[in-house]
This record gives C-alpha cells, structure tokens and sequence, in this order.
C-alpha cells in the first residue's frame, strides 16, 4: 500500500495561529478558476500570440502575451548567498519545563502555550539545484511566531563556526565555494582554496574536524541536532542576565550516511532530504526536537578554559549539562515552494524580550548581515511576506519602499506625535529592553586573549569519536585533500592534523606521496562523553521513521512478510515495496502489495534496510527472476553500507550463494548474522520481525567487515 497523506486540521488554537495567517494568503485555483490576466481581464487563447495574419510578424498590443513572458523574465530572485538549497516546513513548539526567574520571555515560560513553528533546513555552499547529500554544513533556520514576536534561532547542524569574527566571512565564502575561474567544484570543500583557508586560519581547526565527521553528511534533516551556535542571554524581570546556548535535539537521534551512499545519493537522488522531509510529513511521521539550554550564570563567565563569546568553542556538555525544556513538532510542508521556503527571512537579531545578545563579534555581524542581504533578495519589505509576519499585532513607523502593500490610516509615521500614534512600551509591560552591560575597552582590532587557543577543542572532538567515526574522519581526509592539487596546500593541512592528533595525520599522510608528517605534538586525551555519534551519551537509536525497502515478485509467498511487514508498520516505520514494476505485485496466494518503487528506478541508497522476500518452496522461476543484476547489486550494496539487511524463505540461498557468498550462510530458523536477518521458515514472524527491527534500530552495523565488498 503507497503511504496515506494525512489532512492537516487547522484549528482556532494558538499552535494553528500561523496557519490561520497563511490560509488569508493561499489561494484554491481550480477548474472553476478561469484564468486571467494579473488586472483580471480573462483569457481566451493563451497558446498562440497574437498575429497580423497567421504567417504573419506577432504584434506588440498583445498585452498577454508581453505580460507572460515580460513576467516570466523576472520570475528569479537571486539565491541566498550562502545556504541556497533548502527545504522547509511548519510546525509547532511546546514548552514543558519553564524557565521561571531567568527569563521574562513568555515563550520561555509559560508552558500552556502551543506556538506556531516554521523551520528550513539548508545546505551551506551548494547553489539552489545542488545536491543534498554532500559534504557540508547543514543549516537549521527556526522561527517560532511567539505573542511577543518572532524568535529565530538561526543555527547549524553542527555547535561550532569556522571563523571567530564576522568580518571574516566574506573571506571564508569566498574560498570554500567553486574556484573563482572555473566555477569547480559545485558544493564542497574538496579544493585547494577551501583548505589553503583553513590552513592559514588555525581557528577553522575545531569545526574542519566536525565537517570531515560523519555530521556534514547527515542520514536527513530529521535526524540532525541544531544549534545555535553563540552564546546569548536571558533576562530577569530585574534585567539580571544568564548565557545560554540552545540546542535542538532530535527524537529519532543523530544519524548519518556512510560516504560512499552520500556520494551516490548526490547522483541518484539529489533531493534525498528534501524529499525524506517532505514523504515523512505526509504520510504523518512527524519529526520532533527537544529545546536545550545550556545556562552559565553571569559569575561564571570566566571559569573556562575557553571565551563564552568565541563561536569555534562548545560548552562540553560534560562541563555544563543541556537542560530540555520543549518539543518542536514539524507538521506541515509548504503549499508553495517560492513563498513559503524561497522568500522566508531568518535574522540571528529576530529576538523577543527577555533575551539579549552576547557580544560575540560574530553574531554581531550576522545581526547586520541577514536584514542587509535580504534588502537585495527579497526587497525591504520582507517582513510583509506571509512567512515571515509575526502572529501576534505589529506596528511600526517604518514607510514606503518597494512593493509596500500596507494602506496605513496613521497620518504620522514619526514618533512621538501629537496623537500618541504608537506608543512605546515599558520593559514592565512587554518592551524590549537591551541588557544593561557594563562595557569598559580601548578601541582597538582585538580578541579576547582565549581566542587565541585553536586546538583543544579539535583534539577533544576527535578523541570523543569511536574508532569507526575515526576511521570516517580520516577517510574524508584523504578524499578532501586527494582533490587539491598543490602540495603545499595538502602539507599544510596534514601538519594541522598532527596537531589534533599523529596516529591521525600519519593516516591521511599515507594517501599523498609528496606530504611528509611532523613529530608528535603535545596532545591532552581528554574525551567528552557526549560528542561521538555511535556511543555518546544523549544519542537515541530507534527504528521509527526509517524507511525499508522490501524486494518481492509476482508470486511471493504473502506469509513469510504480512506480520513482519505489519511488525514493522506499528513502530511505525516506513515499508516501501520495490517490485519489477510499479503498482501491484500478486503473491503465490492472491494477495497483493503495491510496490512504489522498481528494481531499476530505485537504489538501495533510499533505504534504510533492505529486505527480500521469497516464494513457496516449489516456485523455482521465482529464484530465476531474482538473477537480476539490479537485485543483486541492491542487496550486496547494503550490505556494503552498513545497514541491516534481511531475506526469508528461499531468498535465503539467492542472499548466501549468489550476494554474499562467504558472509552468509543459509539458516532455517531466525538468524542474525552480523546484522544480516535471515530465517528460510520464518513461522509466525514475530521473531524474524523483533531482530530485524532492533537491526534498524542500531541504524548501522558498525563492526561488520565490508572492505572486501565492491558494490
Ligand atoms: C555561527 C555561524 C553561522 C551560522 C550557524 C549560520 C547559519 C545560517 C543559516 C541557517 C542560514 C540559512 C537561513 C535560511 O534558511 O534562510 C544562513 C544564511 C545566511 N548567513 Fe549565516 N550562519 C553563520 C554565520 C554567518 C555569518 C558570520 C554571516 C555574515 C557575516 C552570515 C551570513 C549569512 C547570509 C548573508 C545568509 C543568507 C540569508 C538570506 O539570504 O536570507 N552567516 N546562515
């Protein structure tokens, strides 16, 4: 059965709020809908201009025609200049732990309130048509339209930055996107300018061991955390400030690709997240965060080894614990790309009272950078977007400007006036007051003294990763480095390394001739509990959201996969059948599955777990149909990748003699053979289902031995 789309009610509640708003805006053009011109003039040809004579020149009083395609050459805004592929989707956020006594902020504190949500998830480098699965960045824009205004937490998959002050920005875009002079390579950093900046700015140190990580090629977007990266305040009612940091977690944990998948998927499927966000809301899989606070009291500032205000610093968890305080739910996708997902306008400055910045010099610069870009983008009155309105009433004496769409009966639009139009607000009755913060300094082009160390931070990331997230690091490594071309770049890059860690640099070393490795450095091995992807103390493995592709022909016995298949639906997790051909697929006994996807327009790379179904005993042209190149490689493929991978009844043999000759052998009872589950008689399938699924759970056999497979 194709997965049901669930109907979204919109309902009288604050959480639907923001839908309410929008629904003003969506229109239902149907076939009663005639069309028309953009003045509602309506139209009665639109396929053929008008002509003096029907071989004759086309002429200008054609109106419709000049509007179509007049309209047509402006239908481009220039992309976002960095995070330009993106996807996005509604939702709403609940608090359930308030933050009494440290923040004003209502959205902090009052845990009766359902707030309307919106989050874009992005990638960094990559133009709007790249791919999603490459190695980079991922962004995690949110909004939640709050009754005191819209806060945004414009953040990233990953806590750290790769420069310390804004007005490095501009220097870092410029060399991690294509070389200027050919435009190569299309979103990523495998190039010699990306790592020629990163060697001359030891603070990319901490965040190019994150990016080389398993974190820049993230399973999807509803398996990320996010982060907002700075350290920002909260305020009391006396205006008394607490440094927080915020942090998304994921329900379905933190998960990733293996490279290899990532690298295909860039081919074969280049929407993979957009695509596993939007199939996930509609089938009504809805993906949740927590919201964590990290809070460090004004005293405390000082007591790290690190500034609060660097951005290439975490707050290691096992220094000050995340405080979950509120779920974000995201529950419906856009109706339309362009005005939904294109034309939404982030800014880090997006704050409610009861909050304040730090003086991070590079939030200060994002503070400018986003409300200055999006002028250019979408014009300066972006916040009139549906998107971006806030719910709650909003006034100001802003004026004018292009594409003003606001009829304001106010004849003054300066304050004060003689009317008392628009009045202030005191902070004790919701006004944003700025946080009082002494400030005492010589002008000067400076940095905190603890800005000055780089590679703590670096080594204790890398040491915190199992030996498998290693071994990714150091593969992503050599690949990266493999693609830049002058020695002298690599040399660099390499020396960097041996200063997080030798066994590390002498790993990547070994895949350039020309690069020689430096004598140990001094290294620390302290580890953090919480950093690693496979064992870090606040990951969650579970199977629910994953998607399995499970493999059947014409005359597959129902049986050996009804109660397993509906095992798997009741996590619930995603069951898509994969057949010779899309739609139904008859079993031996007359039933039929709908198969969504073909061997042919389909790779194992879609899935999370690969299963394959055999016939009654007796049919041997079935086990002949399944000599198919495409089956074959989809099972030897998932096998390579780590993931779990399952047969029953006579598909059992097919696995261990023609897929997996050596790895698996035939088995007639339940059997799970480093995370290949197999059973020739799977009885009632209550076994053969509890294995397979807490395999997927697992999301990755992490000690099965695949470097013999090519695939
Ligand atoms: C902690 C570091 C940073 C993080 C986490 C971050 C995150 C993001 C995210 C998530 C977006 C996409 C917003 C969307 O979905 O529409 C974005 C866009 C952008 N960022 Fe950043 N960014 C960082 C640093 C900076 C800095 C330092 C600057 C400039 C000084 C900057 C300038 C921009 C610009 C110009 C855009 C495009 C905004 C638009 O066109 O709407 N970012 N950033």
């Amino acid at each position: 059965m194709a997965a049901a789309v669930v109907e979204k009610v919109i309902n009288t509640t604050m959480g639907d709020a923001k839908q309410r708003q929008m629904e003003g805006y969506r229109l239902e053009e149907n076939s009663k809908t005639p069309l028309t011109t953009y003045f509602g003039a309506k139209v009665e040809n639109t396929d053929i201009a008008l002509r003096a004579g029907s071989r004759g020149p086309t002429v200008l009083e054609d109106f419709h025609n000049r509007e179509k395609i007049s309209h047509f050459d402006h239908e481009r805004i220039p992309e976002r200049v960095v995070h330009a592929r993106g996807a996005g989707a509604f939702g709403e956020f609940k608090l359930h732990t308030a933050l009494t006594g440290i923040t004003t902020a209502k959205i902090l504190t009052d845990t009766s309130k359902i707030t309307p949500a919106y989050v874009r998830f992005s990638t960094v480098n990559g133009s709007r048509g790249s791919a999603d699965s490459v190695r980079d960045p991922r962004g995690f824009a949110s909004r939640l339209y709050t009754e005191e205004g819209n806060w945004d937490i414009v953040g990233n998959n990953i806590p750290v930055f790769f420069i310390q002050d804004a007005i490095k920005f501009p220097d870092l875009v410029h060399a991690v996107k294509p070389e200027p002079h050919n435009e190569i390579p299309q979103a990523q950093t495998a190039h010699d300018n990306a790592w020629d900046f990163m060697s001359l700015h030891p603070q990319s140190t901490h965040m190019q061991q994150w990016v080389l990580s398993d974190r820049a090629i993230p399973r999807s977007f509803r398996h990320m955390q996010g982060f907002g990266v700075h350290t920002f305040r909260l305020l009391d009612a006396d205006g008394k400030s607490t440094f927080v940091k915020f942090h998304w977690t994921p329900h379905l944990g933190t998960h990733s690709l293996v490279w290899d998948e990532a690298l295909k998927l860039a081919g074969q499927d280049p929407d993979f997240h957009r695509r596993d966000l939007y199939d996930a809301i509609e089938a009504g899989s809805y993906p949740k965060w927590e919201l964590g606070v990290q809070l460090v009291k004004e005293e405390d500032e000082h007591n790290f080894d690190f500034d609060l205000l660097d951005s290439t610093k975490i707050i290691p968890e096992d220094l000050v614990p995340v405080k979950n305080i509120g779920t974000l739910t995201l529950n419906r996708n856009p109706d339309d790309y362009f005005t939904e997902v294109e034309e939404v306008a982030f800014c880090t400055s997006h704050i409610v009272p009861g909050m304040d910045f730090s003086s991070d010099p590079l939030l200060a610069g994002r503070n400018f950078s986003y409300f200055d870009t999006q002028i250019s983008r979408i014009g300066v009155n972006f916040p009139d977007i549906p998107v971006n309105k806030p719910v709650c009433p909003f006034a100001t004496n802003l004026s004018d400007g292009h594409m003003q769409t606001q009829s304001k009966k106010n004849r003054t639009r300066y304050h004060p006036n003689r009317h008392d139009a628009l009045p202030v607000t005191a902070p004790q009755h919701g006004g944003f007051r700025p946080y009082a913060e002494v400030v005492n300094g010589i002008k000067e082009r400076m940095h905190g003294p603890k800005f000055n160390e780089f590679i703590n931070q670096a080594q204790l990331f890398y040491n915190s990763m199992s030996e498998t997230e290693q071994q990714h690091i150091i593969s992503a490594a050599q690949f990266e480095l493999s693609k830049c071309f002058e020695t002298q770049v690599q040399q660099a890059a390499v020396e960097r390394f041996n200063m997080i860690n030798h066994e590390f640099a002498k790993a990547v070393a070994e895949s350039l001739t020309s690069v020689t490795v430096p004598a140990p450095a001094k290294y620390h091995n302290q580890k953090s509990a919480f950093l690693s992807q496979v064992n870090g103390k606040s990951q969650t493995f579970t199977a629910e959201g994953r998607k399995v592709g499970v493999y059947v022909m014409e005359g597959f016995e129902y049986s050996q996969i009804a109660a397993i298949s509906a095992a798997m639906q009741a996590v619930p997790m995603m069951v898509k059948y994969v057949g010779p051909g899309t739609g139904p697929v008859k079993s031996s006994s007359g039933e039929t599955v709908t198969a969504e996807f073909t061997f042919e327009n389909s790779r194992s790379t879609y899935f999370d777990a690969v299963l394959f179904v055999g016939s009654p005993a007796s049919d041997q042209s079935y086990l002949k149909s399944a000599k198919n190149g495409r089956l074959i490689h989809a099972a030897r493929e998932a096998f390579m990748h780590q993931k779990t991978v399952g047969a029953t009844g006579n598909m059992v043999g097919w696995l261990a003699t023609m897929c997996l000759p050596g790895d698996v052998q035939v088995s007639q009872d339940v059997q799970d053979q480093t995370g290949v589950v197999t059973a020739v008689n799977v009885g009632s399938g209550a076994q053969f289902a509890k294995t397979f699924i807490d395999g997927v759970a697992k999301h990755r056999v992490w000690e099965r031995d695949v470097s013999h497979i090519a695939a």
